[in-house]
């Protein structure tokens, strides 16, 4: 039975995660910051599992830091040890905010990038040790490639896909796994003030497909796959062309 700790776990797109791996029997550590959303989530989670189910919880703001390394002993002590780790917090900050204030943009990094990277030490140092284990985490497609409508997100996810590479060469030669998801426009509370059409997925599509990449340990996951594409042509487009689209 896999023993599982999801960060951001209220996260629409987490949640669904959970709810595909409760399904299947696993045993989750779920960190949110709203406690009240977290508890429906537990009680949801544990109507569904029935009597069997083990869902665990805990609340923390995870732009702080230091409460990082006390949620994974916590994790490890309620669920006797980890297989996965998922990390999925993140906020989409508004980009004209974060041009006028320095603050803003370093507020959205925090959260979006430099907590990820704290989190991802932690796990692969943890994991490393072990000898075994699958770290994952949303990175998206927005880290691809820097443009003007949201190129703080975009350098945030960025630095999350880069890192993530990093680790999984560091950790090859272990039986330790790194997913980098990236997904498109998905149709979240994050993104509820857009408009939404063709592109857009559904919050469950997309955890069917971390839950599928986790499985079966893949390395650079886009979701819905024909991201994949997209991304490519949009990587490949000359920057001198590039730097005068309005995307
Ligand atoms: N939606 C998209 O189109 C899209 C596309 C690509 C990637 N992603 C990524 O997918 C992941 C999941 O997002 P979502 O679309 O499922 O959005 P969502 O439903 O709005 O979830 C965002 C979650 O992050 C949590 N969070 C934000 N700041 C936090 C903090 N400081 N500490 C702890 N939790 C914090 C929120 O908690 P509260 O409820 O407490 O605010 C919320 O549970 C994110 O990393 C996002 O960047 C989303």
């Amino acid at each position: 039975m896999q023993r599982i700790l999801i960060f951001g776990a209220t996260s629409a797109i987490a949640a669904a995660c959970a709810r595909r791996w409760n399904a299947l029997g696993a045993q989750l550590f779920l960190v949110a910051r709203d406690q009240t959303r977290l508890a429906t989530l537990r009680e949801d989670l544990t109507v569904r599992g029935g009597p069997r189910a083990t869902i665990e919880t805990a609340t923390a703001d995870l732009a702080d830091l230091s409460t990082h390394i006390g949620l994974f002993d916590a994790a490890e002590r309620a669920l006797g040890g980890l297989d996965i780790v998922l990390i999925a917090h993140g906020t989409l900050p508004d980009q004209t905010a974060c041009e006028a204030s320095i603050d803003t943009t370093l507020e959205a990094i925090q959260v979006n990038a430099l907590s990820y990277v704290s989190l991802l030490t932690e796990a692969a140092n943890r994991f490393e040790r072990k000898g075994n284990g699958v770290i994952a985490a949303i990175s998206s497609v927005a880290g691809d490639r820097g443009r003007k409508s949201n190129y703080v997100y975009g350098a945030a996810k960025g630095m999350v896909s880069l890192f993530m590479g990093g680790l999984r060469n560091r950790l090859a030669g272990k039986d330790v796994a790194v997913v980098n998801i990236k997904p498109g426009f998905v149709d979240t509370p994050m993104t509820a003030a857009f408009e939404k059409g063709a592109l857009w997925a559904k919050p469950d599509t997309i955890a069917k497909g971390i839950v599928k990449a986790i499985a079966r340990r893949r390395d650079d996951v886009y979701l819905p796959g024909f991201w994949g594409l997209i991304m490519f042509v949009i990587r490949h487009i000359p920057e001198r062309l590039f730097k005068r689209l309005s995307l």
